[in-house]
């Protein structure tokens, strides 16, 4: 059996931990344990079920520092955005705590007498959710949370790079009341992943599949599940606009531009793809950011830095490959260097060891247009893209053209900008005057065209992803009343005029 080390990517040779890595018939295992538990899980009342995700909000906010001490370690997101992202799971817990008291279905009339109509939520089964490393904790609790309170089992598949974390997490579950084999996680790579899914499905022990993760991937997940006559849950990549307007405040735009580009080292689903800069304010806004970003510090992500190291050396292989992409019309911005930080490819005022880790110099490339590879090709790590535009309507469609619609942002004072913005821009997310990222955790998250496929995670949304309408009518007159043509006509006069 073969084994991943997952390592400290701010110092390479603190093992965090060595895992196994399950088999695609591991896979199939787990998820035929997890039907088999589904259906005491689903009978149990929701309020019940709400108890126990309470239990888990508590839980989490305990162990809140520890855990996010575990994904700073792990993962290497800066430990304030850590915390933030152990607080997302908080929220969730918060939010839907409370559904198991609602999970409201519907009383309907009925067009006969003496017949009623209802609606209930049932629960899909068994969903196999498959999450990436750069959210080791809230992006599986969106998943995990809802399908669990709703009524399912789960079989959990995490980044292979962030296990540590998953473990934590699936204990604090386990603690918090639910059933072991409700939840179980499988740390796997991708094709035995795909196999273990395709079993499942097979044998009918996978009702639903949530992803996380590349664009690539999510087509291929989708079209298989789509034999199966189900539809995935797919969170996908993104190329985040972000307009600046003429009338936009800079220094605010340059703090959510700063956030938006270089949190998490770039490597959000929503961090920010390309800044589009209107003509009149395009030189001096380019240099402000290029000015800020030079001047940031960068390193320990446990020290005061924008960014810490990159989730680990595939991430960093892929980051240098896009560096590629930069052509000679290009201008490049922001630090002493591209690229890996090394000894001997330094980074002005690093905080710590760069050979110890895997850093990348923040990079800004300017003078993108609609042709560059750049333009639409998802960079995932510490490189912001910079173009210019005259007119809102060419802003619109150069942040839809590439065909991604995560998340998108405008800087504007000008409520009409505003509203010809949210009209146009066809992304799912849409940020005022505000960063591409940080969305909270009670709206609907997801994205449209390669971002997704229209499902929504978070809040009530996304309770329509881990449940199926059932409807009831019941009559109770005594007698067969057909609909749609034992209806009692109300006599009226249809050529009456005043
Ligand atoms: C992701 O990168 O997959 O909106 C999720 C945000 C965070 C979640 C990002 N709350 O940036």
């Amino acid at each position: 059996m073969s084994t991943f080390k997952s390592l400290n990517p701010t110092n390479l040779s603190d093992v965090v931990v060595e895992t196994k890595l399950a088999t695609a018939d591991d896979i199939a295992d787990a998820a035929r344990r997890a039907k088999a538990a589904q259906k005491a899980w689903a009978k149990m009342p929701a309020p019940a079920r709400g108890r126990v995700i309470a239990n888990a909000g508590r839980l989490f906010e305990n162990n809140k520092e520890a855990l996010s001490k575990l994904v700073t370690r792990e993962m290497g997101k800066v430990y304030r955005e850590a915390l933030g992202d152990v607080q997302e799971v908080i929220d969730t817990c918060d939010f839907f705590l409370g559904e198991g008291r609602r999970l409201y279905g519907q009383t309907v009339p009925s067009e006969m007498p003496n017949k009623n109509l209802f609606t209930f939520r049932m629960p899909v089964g068994t969903a196999l959710i498959i999450t990436a490393g750069n959210f080791p904790a809230a992006v599986p609790s969106w998943y995990i949370i809802p399908a669990l309170l709703t009524g399912n089992s789960v079989v959990w598949k995490p980044s292979e790079y962030t296990p540590a974390v998953a473990e934590a997490m699936t204990a604090i579950f386990h603690a918090a009341g639910v059933p072991n084999d409700v939840l179980i996680t499988v740390v796997a790579e991708g094709k035995e992943t795909f196999e273990g899914m395709v079993k499942g499905l097979d044998e009918g022990t996978i009702n639903k599949v949530g992803f996380t993760g590349s664009t690539e991937v999510g087509r291929l997940i989708g079209a298989k599940v789509g034999e199966y006559i189900q539809s995935a849950c797919l969170e996908l990549g993104g190329k985040n606009p972000m307009i600046i307007m003429p009338d936009a405040d800079l220094e605010l735009a340059l703090d959510g531009a700063l956030f938006a580009g270089f949190g998490t080292a770039g490597q959000r689903c929503t961090s920010l793809g390309t800044l589009w800069i209107h003509d009149s304010v395009y030189d001096k806004f380019l240099k402000m950011y290029a000015d800020k970003v030079a001047g940031s510090k960068v390193g320990d992500p446990m020290e005061d830095v924008l960014f810490g190291p990159m989730i680990g050396e595939k991430y960093l292989a892929t980051h240098e490959e896009n560096l590629k992409l930069i052509q000679p019309h290009h201008t490049v911005h922001g630090s002493t260097g591209i690229g890996r930080i090394t000894k001997d490819n330094p980074r002005e005022g690093f905080v710590g060891d760069p050979d110890a880790g895997v850093f990348a110099h923040p990079t800004i490339v300017a003078g993108i247009k609609k042709e560059d590879a750049l333009y639409n090709t998802e960079t995932f790590g510490p490189l912001v893209t910079v173009g210019r535009f005259s007119t809102i309507e060419e802003a619109i469609e150069l942040g839809n053209d590439h065909g991604f619609g995560l998340s998108a942002a405008i800087y504007t004072s000008d409520p009409k900008t505003v509203w010809t913005f949210r009209e146009g821009i066809s992304a799912g997310m849409l940020s005022i005057n505000n960063s591409t990222s940080g969305a909270e955790a009670h709206l609907p998250f997801g994205g449209n065209g390669k971002s997704g496929n229209g499902s929504r995670q978070s809040g009530i949304w996304v309770l329509d992803v881990f449940t199926r309408w059932q409807s009831l009518n019941w009559d109770w007159s005594g007698k067969l009343q057909k609909a749609q043509m034992d209806n009692e006509e109300v006599p009226h006069n249809p050529d009456f005029k005043i």
